[in-house]
């Protein structure tokens, strides 16, 4: 038998092993990117390079740009980087990210983002894989037509005279008024409306249901959710072990009783509506599609559709309440193309304002609302003029904030200027709205929203910076989508036309 003495001494030299083994095994790990010959930059157990758990969200933007420009400065055209234990590669030569969304594309068809097994709302095209998103993808492109986005205008409108009519109460000038708030209103309303037919009213109720729900999944992520998120990204098999939800379970049971609701009523009541809702609808009539497709496409329609265009005219309101001489000529534009059609909002007067679609594009390079892309490897994929072999299976990182304030590109990175879009030029590592096959699917109506709204506001009213803001913006690394640390406060008053 064994005295205590033996058993302890054992227990010891056990235990000894495993820390070792670990250790050892850590290391190991966090040497994949040397072994290959690639530069890395160095991580530490147990978050590796993405040390974000416990943030009110996480923000890749900010994170991929210390990638970014850590190895930019270093010299390198590519690195690598562990999230958590896993390595990933960072493109950091604009070329070999756009390869990789367009050129090489098919290494790079998945985003290899984290999915619960059988989870209905986000069976969708953008977390899906493979053929599920090959097979669906084009079904889904035909609601985004020109001849559609028409069919939309008047429920965008709409929501655009209840944006500029709230704004009225606050327009004398001594109100600090929250636009990311107001313009978080604004696109709840229009995409509620389009996507599921129903009128959220988020300006007489900011706390309604779906507006909510909007704020759980962005910005105020429930504490349990954020270790899920952190898990999800950081170590996604134990996340698929532990089935982790990957959003607030309040919100997905939300979505899934609101979808089938509408649709069960509209068919009830014989009710047709120009809408996604109306349109996904057609095609499950036409077999195209499977009802549990609709739950799911218009959830995911909801999330990329509205926050995405709430930061972007945010920003860009931000900037031009800094600019006044961008402003005028914004405003200017939009009277004379009123003017031109009888004062009328229409889907083509939107199509005749060069000068804001420019200014939009600025604020999309300064801050774009989703500032990195993922892709994951297909199979083992050699980056172009090198013999590095990027490994099947291994996430590759795009840091779109990165290049959109790369001043190679774009000189006076900081300087918010639109006349650096003039004449439809083309940047390399431009991408506010992805690239290749897998670009986004709702970039038109994303655009033709924001600026529905933002020359509504603008044709009204004048914007400047509350003396209340604390000088420059900064991002805010909390955020998994683009936002500033501080509150985006402005003023209004109405001006003569
Ligand atoms: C200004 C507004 C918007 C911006 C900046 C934006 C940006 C993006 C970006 C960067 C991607 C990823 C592209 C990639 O990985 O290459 C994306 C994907 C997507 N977006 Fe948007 N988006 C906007 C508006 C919208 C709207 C209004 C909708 C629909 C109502 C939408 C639906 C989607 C969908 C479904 C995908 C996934 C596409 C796929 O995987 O096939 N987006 N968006």
């Amino acid at each position: 038998m064994l005295s205590l003495d033996t058993f302890a001494s054992h227990a010891i030299a056990a235990f000894v092993v495993l820390v070792a083994s670990f250790y050892f095994y850590v290391k190991y790990t966090y040497n994949y990117w040397t072994r290959k010959n690639v530069p890395q930059l160095p991580p530490a157990f147990p978050f590796g390079n993405f040390n974000a758990l416990f943030s009110k969200s996480f923000s890749f933007g900010p994170i991929t740009k210390h990638y970014y420009d850590d190895l930019k400065k270093a010299g390198h055209a590519f690195g690598g980087v562990y999230i958590g234990m896993t390595p990933h590669m960072v493109m950091v030569d604009e070329r070999l990210g756009r390869n990789v969304l367009t050129k090489d594309f098919q290494f790079f068809v998945n985003r290899g983002l984290y999915n619960r097994p059988n989870a209905k709302t986000t069976a969708n095209i953008f977390f899906q894989d493979n053929q599920e998103w090959k097979i669906k993808r084009p079904k889904l492109t035909v609601i985004f037509t020109t001849a559609k986005l028409k069919l939309f205008f008047n429920t965008i409108k709409q929501c655009a005279d209840e944006l500029e009519a709230n704004m009225y109460k606050v327009s004398d000038g001594n109100n600090d008024v929250d636009i990311y708030e107001n313009m978080g209103c604004y696109f709840t309303d229009v995409i509620s409306s389009l996507v599921f037919g129903i009128e959220a009213k988020s300006f007489k109720d900011p706390d309604a249901a779906i507006r909510t729900a909007g704020r759980m999944l962005f910005t105020d992520i429930p504490i349990p959710y954020q270790l899920c998120l952190f898990l999800a990204i950081a170590y996604p098999n134990i996340a698929k072990i532990l089935r982790v939800p990957p959003m607030p379970l309040k919100v997905e049971n939300f979505f899934l009783k609101l979808v089938p609701e509408t649709m069960e009523y509209r068919k009830k009541n014989n009710i047709y509506r120009n809408d996604l809702l109306q349109l996904l609808i057609e095609l499950e009539e036409s077999g195209s599609i499977i009802s549990n497709d609709i739950i799911a496409e218009t959830f995911n329609f909801f999330i990329a559709g509205f926050e995405t265009s709430t930061t972007v005219s945010t920003y860009l309101l931000y900037e031009l309440a800094k600019r006044k001489d961008i402003q005028e000529k914004i405003r200017k534009e939009v009277n004379e193309v009123l003017k031109k059609y009888n004062g009328e909002f229409t889907y083509d007067a939107m199509q005749e304002l060069p000068y804001m679609a420019q200014a939009i594009d600025e604020a999309m390079r300064k801050y774009p609302p989703l500032a990195t892309l993922t892709r994951v490897c297909a199979s083992d994929y050699q980056i172009p003029g090198t013999d590095v072999i990027i490994e099947k299976g291994t996430p590759v990182i795009i840091p779109v904030l990165g290049y959109h304030l790369n001043p190679d590109y774009f000189p006076e990175p900081m300087k918010f200027n639109p006349d650096r879009f003039e004449g439809n030029v083309k940047y390399e590592g431009y991408l506010p709205f992805g690239d290749g096959p897998r670009n986004c699917i709702g970039e038109r109506l994303g655009l033709l929203q924001s600026k529905v709204g933002i020359a509504s506001l603008i044709k009204k009213y004048e914007f400047s910076l509350s003396p209340n803001m604390k000088g420059e913006l900064v991002l805010d690394e909390d955020y998994f989508v683009t936002r500033a640390t501080d509150k985006i406060l402005l003023r209004l008053k109405k001006v003569e036309n």
